[in-house]
């Protein structure tokens, strides 16, 4: 979305974009009657201006994607509402028999695009699998790759009889992958807004964190998995909870270290 400019035609001088933006890219020209935009500092490519701008004066290159319009200045869900999904949304592992369709798993993946990323340098990747055989083609080269002491007799017994040790029979398995560093920072994130996307569809997910250090740790069978070796940031099934939950456990409170004014 490089910023190209303002459509002075437009633009009502209410300088909310030179208020916004991080570089101080934009200003006002001496005698107050033009923002000027200048690139020089380099754009963080936040959008940021494209939001604020009242009159949608912000001449932008495209993203493979449109603005997203507000009715209200804002939208947002209730506090109560976001902490029900919250505390109610569990890690599935128990799932049905029976495949998510393509657009219903793009929307999860859709939504990832709009999670916050380090200088919006948005370069995380999908692999979407959602082939039996190809599920239980990586089930056998990690089972093959394990050494004895890592329980490998205890899986081969499970995947023997037909039970999945690894994605709980999942339908649907999704690889995050990246050759960017700091996506290890920002496919976290990425993927909390596809879980918690994933929830108000009615699927379930579960991080598989034991295969992503596997992967990670053999790289060789990653490839054949992945196809290149980029680093994996993350491992998520997704499918239909076979699984119907009545309560949010407990759990125990973040430790919290409050510094404040000495009055409050
Ligand atoms: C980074 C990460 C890695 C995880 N790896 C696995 C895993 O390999 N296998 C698994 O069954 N669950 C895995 N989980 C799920 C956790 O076990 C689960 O979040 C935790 O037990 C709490 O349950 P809840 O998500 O239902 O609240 C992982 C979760 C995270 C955040």
């Amino acid at each position: 979305m490089p910023i190209q400019g303002i459509d002075i035609a437009e633009c009502n001088l209410c300088k909310e974009c030179i208020k916004e933006c991080p570089k101080s890219n934009f200003s006002i020209n001496s005698t107050k009657t033009q923002i000027l935009f200048d690139n020089a500092k380099g754009c963080l490519l936040c959008g940021h201006c494209i939001a604020v701008c009242p009159k949608g004066a912000i001449i932008y290159e495209n993203m493979k994607d449109s603005t997203f319009e507000f009715e209200e200045h804002y939208n947002s869900i209730s506090y109560d509402a976001l902490y029900r999904v919250m505390r109610s949304k569990r890690s599935i592992r128990q799932f049905k028999n029976k495949k998510v369709t393509i657009e219903l798993i793009e929307k999860v993946i859709d939504c990832m695009r709009y999670a916050p990323t380090s200088m919006n340098k948005r370069t995380l990747k999908c692999l979407l699998i959602s082939d039996d055989k190809k599920i239980q083609e990586i089930i056998d080269l990690v089972i093959k790759g394990l050494d004895l002491d890592e329980g490998k007799e205890e899986y081969k017994k499970k995947r023997d009889n037909g039970i999945d040790p690894f994605f709980y029979n999942a339908p649907h398995i999704l690889i995050l992958h990246s050759d960017n560093e700091w996506d290890s920072k920002n496919a976290p994130i990425s993927i909390t807004y596809a879980m918690l996307c994933a929830e108000t569809l009615g699927l379930g997910s579960c991080w598989i964190g034991g295969i992503q250090i596997f992967l990670s740790e053999h790289k060789e069978i990653q490839k054949k998995i992945l196809g290149n070796d980029n680093n994996i940031y993350g491992i998520i099934i997704i499918g239909y909870p076979a699984v119907k939950y009545f309560r949010g456990p407990p759990r125990p409170p973040i430790e919290t270290k409050i510094i404040s004014n000495s009055s409050n």
